[in-house]
């Protein structure tokens, strides 16, 4: 499985942790930027990323900022884009399962590492339920072509 992967200097860090877990575990991760922790501008690089994840040129995301928040916003502007801002193991399980998000972003000033990778691993590893939630997220994406 190949993972798009992109953050800000703001997320610099944390976002070679997470990169570091998932080549252990064997995934193919490609890094859209930035590669240092010079002040950048976010969206740059998180809609690479997205950009990656949304023409399947990438199965998943996982972005990082300071907060989070600029770099998801960033993400679900591009179309076929579901990223979900997530901080703890529980939202991680559920957005995969009822939301079938294809990108997770994360804040590096938020979280510590150790919970970080947790998040990670909780989001990889959880599956999308489908039933009911394919009505919900058809309306979700269907308000991409108003
Ligand atoms: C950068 O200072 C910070 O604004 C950015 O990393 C992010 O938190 C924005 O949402």
């Amino acid at each position: 499985m190949k993972i798009a992967v992109a953050c800000d200097h703001g997320g610099y860090r944390l976002k070679n942790v997470l990169m570091k877990e998932m080549v252990n575990q064997g995934y193919e991760v490609i890094d859209f930027g930035t590669y240092n922790e010079e002040s950048c501008d976010y969206p740059d690089f998180a809609s690479k990323a997205a950009k990656a994840v949304a023409s399947k040129e990438c199965d998943k995301g996982v972005v990082v900022c300071g907060t989070g928040i600029g770099v998801s916003i960033t993400c679900n502007k591009v179309k076929g884009i579901r990223c979900a801002l997530v901080h703890d193991v529980f939202s991680a399980k559920a957005t995969r399962a009822h939301n079938d998000t294809n990108m997770l972003a994360m804040g590096q000033r938020v979280v510590g590492e150790g919970l970080a990778i947790e998040i990670l691993n909780a989001w990889l590893h959880s599956d999308y339920e489908g039933g009911r939630h394919d009505l919900r997220i058809k309306k979700m994406m269907d308000l991409e072509e108003e």
